[in-house]
């Protein structure tokens, strides 16, 4: 199986965290669908940690939590294939998960089948609980080539924050998207501080095995297990648009069935979505390094040679970020010019030459131009 653009759908943990069950996965799997979600390209729905029976079957085989999941995992999973969406389920690469129920360590054969027969398309595989003198990537190889051969399409979400120096070996081990991060939490702090460990390990960034940078926060406004304060309406867009710029998976964490009109409006940015999904897959670098006390500006190329600008004030007060297109790739010819578009807004900004400088961006804030080359 090979996966051409950055996953995209909803994980339970961010707001559930160990409360989950198959009501909450049936009516968040309505939502999705009847909120749009899907149509926006939402299409994984995942159960993360918390699902599954503190024991194993007389065969060795995972048991979906009785209490939890009373009508069993292959029904659930089917309900949610019934609504058009894919099904995601959790493990661990070491004896437990994190949270301290059964992982797959010297069950990673016998699990990758129970997730084909349970209809499971997409499984985050953790590192929690790894046996000290097992060597990590082997136990992220054999998983990869346990669901490789299981008779089923199953994107691998491989979730060891970067640990081992993951970047150097993730990519043999068969997972198509790989957690470049620790966990995040619901603030501005947080936030920024993935940014930061981004701006290293985005090179490692690529179509086919995707920098995860975690699960969305947007929308969860100070509420569910990952919070830890919220963030304000701004710094929620700033956080989606960076995630969209490195081209991270777009894992939603919020509780898609409460969500407001406000955070249905910014998940469901198009043009914002696009720029993360662009089938090019370039990765973005850094275009005013020279000027950085004006704001951070990276610089992606689209598919069809479109410019996107990502301009991120991580400062606590107002800044006017300016970029030079001559940073950009662009000189050479007198005409060159570039007819700016503001993402966010949809403003058409108009032509600029040689040089744009943004009006002044509140701190934490952020504008997404995507700029046509003009020539000749
Ligand atoms: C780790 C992962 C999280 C989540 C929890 C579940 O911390 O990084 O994303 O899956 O485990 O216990």
């Amino acid at each position: 199986m090979t996966v051409q653009r950055p996953p995209m759908g909803w994980n339970s943990w961010n707001t559930f965290g160990s409360e989950i069950n198959e009501e909450l996965i049936r009516t968040t799997a309505d939502c999705m669908v009847s909120e749009g979600f899907l149509d926006a390209g939402y299409e994984y729905l995942v159960i993360d940690d918390c699902w599954a029976e503190k024991q194993r079957d007389e065969k060795g085989r995972l048991v979906a939590s009785r209490e939890k999941f009373p009508s069993g995992m292959k029904a659930v999973s089917d309900y949610v294939h019934g609504k058009g969406l894919k099904f995601g389920m959790y493990s661990s690469a070491g004896s437990l998960t994190c949270a301290g129920y059964p992982a797959s360590f010297g069950h990673e054969f016998t699990d990758a089948q129970t997730f084909a027969e349970w209809g499971v398309d997409f499984l985050k595989y953790d590192y929690c609980f790894k046996p000290t003198h097992e060597y990590g990537p082997q136990l992220y190889r054999r998983m990869g080539t346990a669901l490789a051969n299981c008779g089923r399409d199953i994107l691998f979400s491989a979730c060891s924050w970067g640990a081992d120096n993951t970047r150097e070996w993730i990519k043999t081990t068969g997972a198509h998207m790989w957690r470049s991060t620790g966990d995040i939490r619901d603030n501005w702090e947080s936030v920024k501080a993935l940014y930061e460990i981004q701006r290293d390990t985005h090179p490692y960034n690529g179509a086919g095995c995707f920098n995860d940078m975690d699960m969305l926060v947007v929308g969860m406004n100070g509420k569910g297990h990952a919070a830890l304060g919220g963030c304000t309406p701004e710094e929620y867009r700033t956080h989606f648009s960076i995630w969209a710029m490195f081209g991270s998976p777009l894992m939603m964490g919020c509780d898609v069935r409460s969500c407001d009109a406000e955070t249905r409006a910014l998940l469901q940015n198009r043009a914002i979505i696009e720029v993360d999904q662009d089938p090019a897959y370039r990765q973005p670098y850094l275009a005013n390094a020279v000027n950085a006390g004006s704001g951070d500006v990276w610089c992606r190329m689209m598919a069809n040679g479109d410019l996107v600008l990502g301009m991120f004030n991580f400062f606590d007060s107002a800044r006017e970020p300016f970029v030079a297109f001559a940073d950009l790739g662009l000189g050479g010819s007198p005409d060159l010019a570039l007819s700016i578009t503001d993402l966010w807004t949809g403003e058409e900004l108009g032509v600029f030459k040689d040089l744009y400088r943004s009006p002044a961006i509140g701190a934490h804030c952020c504008r997404m131009l995507r700029c046509k080359v003009l020539y000749g």
